[in-house]
């Protein structure tokens, strides 16, 4: 899967840009805030119509101006002319001049995997973090996922709005509990099983970039000990006190253990930035299983903070995006380390918000 055209305007600090990009490595250079990672946001954004940063799309907008838009080719079975316009008013989203209403049509035109800074709230961050980060990849691969999803948070919405009240309708918590349940058994099912497929490949991962070859692993710990229903119906005086749903997949943890420990309390800096490098290297090598093809790869950063060894078990990832018809754009400050890329190596100065190609 690649992306052979990106078109931009008033996206942060680039206020018009056109670019096209051949297969394999692209290497973005430039200063401190010249618009890099800004880049990396945009084809990211154009494959999940979200930011990495963790932002809304307003704070997207370059200063000053009313609406964004984005768009490119995305070559993977077929062509996709992707246009997105965002303004507060109005978003629109078309592919091939056909406009997208449903984002579950729209998700896996473009596949990407990002390895960025934020990477570290894989490890550090709360569960949220995590639970997003099996939801995103579920969402990619399993059709239906992603409105399982809305589904159970609708009626989880609705079901906490009621018990917020003095005297709640009863009736009409039991309805949404129902909607809660089965749905919620679904989502679980679907987390349990990407988390059993995805354990030995973050093993494998972690690994081929650890300095000490610690066994890295996952459990998926679900909120739902035994039976939603029943573990349900034994919170009712908790829930009552709290006025809140206690238990279910909004409550999911997935733990990520090191030699048998948890890595977020017990790992050290070093082992816990491995560890999440490994989760991305696990999540890209999950998406080309599933699809035959390998997610572009956007990596802000990482390479130049990596030490060599830890490089070097990053870098069969990347050769093998990069080579056959793949694609990897990666940023950094200083070129120090693609003396280790073969063939197919193009090379890009950002300044000021421009591309400009450099070879
Ligand atoms: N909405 C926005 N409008 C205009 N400029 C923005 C906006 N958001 C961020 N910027 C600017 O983008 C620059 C940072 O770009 P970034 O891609 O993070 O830099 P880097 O090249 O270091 O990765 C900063 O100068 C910042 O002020
Ligand atoms: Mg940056």
């Amino acid at each position: 899967m690649r992306l052979t055209k990106l078109k931009l305007r008033d996206f942060r600090n680039i206020r018009r840009l056109e670019a096209a990009f051949e297969p394999g490595f692209h290497v973005l250079l430039g200063c401190n805030a010249q618009g890099k990672t800004n880049l990396l946001e945009a084809v990211y954004l154009l494959a999940t119509l979200r930011s990495f940063r963790g932002v809304g799309s307003a704070q997207i907008v370059r200063n000053r101006q009313k609406a964004f838009f984005a768009g490119g080719l995305a070559l993977g079975q077929a062509e996709s002319d992707i246009r997105y316009y965002w303004s507060a008013a109005q978003r629109k989203l078309t592919v091939n001049e056909k406009p997208m209403r449903r984002v579950a049509d729209y998700l896996g035109t473009l596949r990407t995997v990002v390895f960025c800074s934020e990477d570290a709230l894989l490890v550090n961050g709360p569960a949220k973090s995590r639970r997003r980060f099996m939801d995103l990849l579920l969402t990619q691969t399993q059709p239906g996922y992603l409105e399982l999803l809305h589904r159970y948070t609708e009626a989880l919405r609705s079901r906490n709005a009621l018990l917020r009240h003095d005297s709640p309708d009863l009736a009409m918590i039991d309805s949404f509990t129902r909607e809660l349940i089965s749905n919620g058994e679904k989502l679980i099912a679907s987390r349990r099983d990407l988390v059993k497929k995805l354990t030995p490949l973050v093993r494998l991962g972690y690994r081929k970039i650890a300095a000490k070859p610690e066994d890295a692993s996952m459990a998926y710990a679900p909120s739902v000990r035994d039976d939603f229903s029943v573990d349900l119906a034994n919170s009712k005086a908790r829930e009552q006190r709290y006025r809140t749903t206690l238990i279910g997949p909004h409550r999911d943890e997935l733990k990520l253990i090191l030699d048998g420990q948890a890595a977020a309390q017990f790992g050290s800096e070093g082992q816990k930035r491995t560890i999440a490098i490994a989760l991305k290297m696990a999540q890209a090598d999950y998406l080309a299983g599933i699809h035959g093809s390998p997610p572009i790869l956007l990596i802000d950063d990482v390479m130049g903070e990596l030490d060599a060894e830890r490089r070097a078990g990053l870098m069969p990832l990347i050769s093998r995006t990069g080579q056959a018809l793949g694609q990897v754009f990666m940023t950094c400050t200083e070129e120090n380390w693609s003396g280790d890329l073969a063939g197919n190596l193009h090379h890009w100065q950002v300044e000021e918000g421009s591309l400009k190609r450099m070879d």
